[in-house]
């Protein structure tokens, strides 16, 4: 175990670490494990998966630059790092948390209907669905893999959390497609209790996992593996709401993935949810913009009314009271804290993104 960990030093006294060059940082340490693991994979789902992490072209040209922010593998090194542990344990945790992501989305798209993803073609949009079904099943196989051959003190435990962590994965989503078919409003509408256990598995449950990752698969003390699950847990809320956020005002050609689809679909998104608590002429409104077949004009009216109520905002809001509690939360306990530091910058990120 680190030496380093100690009181912390008040911000304002030290550099504030880049969150672009921490994520920079960590892809260059976790990446060729990355290619690596993928090599060994049959070729069909080795193209999908490599078209998916930016290598190629969906012809298996090969491209660079491409692919995801890295956000959730470099939550698993700092995880690592925070508690001293080194690259053994550090680099096979976030192949491991990247695959699982990865595979996540692929799945995630054939269900949203979303045909863009991380600036291409999403893998069902490119491949066709059973191809990219496959190709997730081979991702999700292969993390549960690369995390039972890491080995270190506690294996097991790290094996059987993300295997709890999936089944989270898999609930929120239930609930989360679920709750399209719920109306806007009545006594079936969903509520901001419901959205967020939704959102705290959907999304939460795989960032508490890679923070906590490197932690148990050393075999460090529950107490910094807890503190670091339960703010990953945190900031997996607050990724979510600003996902929510990009979802509805997000550019395309910036985020790389559709814009409106969730209001298209009757996803129950933190905005629309806040917009209706905030003001309740709000839900019969969106009703009955969004209760039928709704056109582009319709959708954007919706986008409005939700903008005018307050929802936007509502959203943003919440999701920085999560960031500054995980802040808060993470700097009482002994962690090393230069690595609790990129981590605390990481977090900030989440809420300024527009990617
Ligand atoms: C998208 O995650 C899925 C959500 C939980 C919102 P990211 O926005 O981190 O996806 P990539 O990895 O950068 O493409
Ligand atoms: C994110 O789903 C969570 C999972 C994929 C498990 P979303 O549907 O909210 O994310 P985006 O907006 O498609 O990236
Ligand atoms: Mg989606
Ligand atoms: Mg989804």
């Amino acid at each position: 175990m680190s030496t380093q960990a100690g009181l912390h030093t008040p911000m304002s006294l030290k550099a504030r670490p880049s969150a672009p060059a921490t994520l920079a940082r960590c892809r260059e340490l976790v990446e060729p494990a990355l290619r690596k693991a993928v090599l060994g994979l049959h070729p069909g789902p080795g193209r999908i998966a490599s078209h998916a992490f930016g290598w190629c072209d969906a012809d298996g040209t090969p491209t660079s630059g491409g692919g995801g922010k890295w956000v959730r593998p470099a939550l698993a090194v700092l995880g690592a790092e925070a508690v001293g542990a080194g690259e053994d344990v550090a680099v096979p945790a976030a192949v491991a948390i990247e695959l699982i992501h990865t595979f996540s989305l692929m799945h995630d798209d054939i269900m949203d209907g979303d045909e863009r993803r991380r600036h291409r073609d999403s893998a069902w949009k490119a491949f066709g669905t059973g191809p990219a079904v496959l190709a997730g099943d081979a991702l999700f196989a292969l993390a549960v893999r690369t995390l039972a051959e890491a080995g270190g003190a506690g294996g097991g435990a790290a094996v059987r959390q993300l295997t709890v962590m999936l089944g989270e994965l898999v609930h929120g989503q239930a609930d989360d497609v679920l709750f399209e078919s719920r109306p806007w409003t009545g006594p079936g509408a969903v509520g901001l209790a419901e959205y967020r256990a939704m959102a705290a598995r959907k999304t939460g449950a795989l960032l508490a996992c890679a923070t906590a990752l490197g932690p148990l698969l050393t075999g460090a003390p529950p107490l910094l593996t807890d503190a670091l699950a339960r703010a990953g847990r945190q900031w997996g809320l607050a990724f979510q709401a600003v996902d929510d956020v990009l979802g509805i005002w997000g550019d395309p050609a910036v985020t790389g993935k559709p814009v409106h689809s969730d209001l298209r679909r009757g996803k129950k998104t933190l905005p629309v949810l806040g917009a209706m608590a905030l003001d309740p002429s709000v839900g019969p409104r969106l009703e009955a913009l969004l209760g039928v077949p709704a056109d582009e004009a319709a959708v954007r009216r919706a986008a409005d009314l939700v903008e005018e109520a307050g929802g936007r905002a509502y959203a943003l809001r919440d999701a920085r009271t999560r960031v500054a509690a995980a802040r808060d939360q993470l700097r009482a306990v002994p962690l090393v804290e230069h690595r609790v530091d990129e981590l605390v910058a990481l977090s900030e990120l989440f809420l300024d993104r527009e990617l």
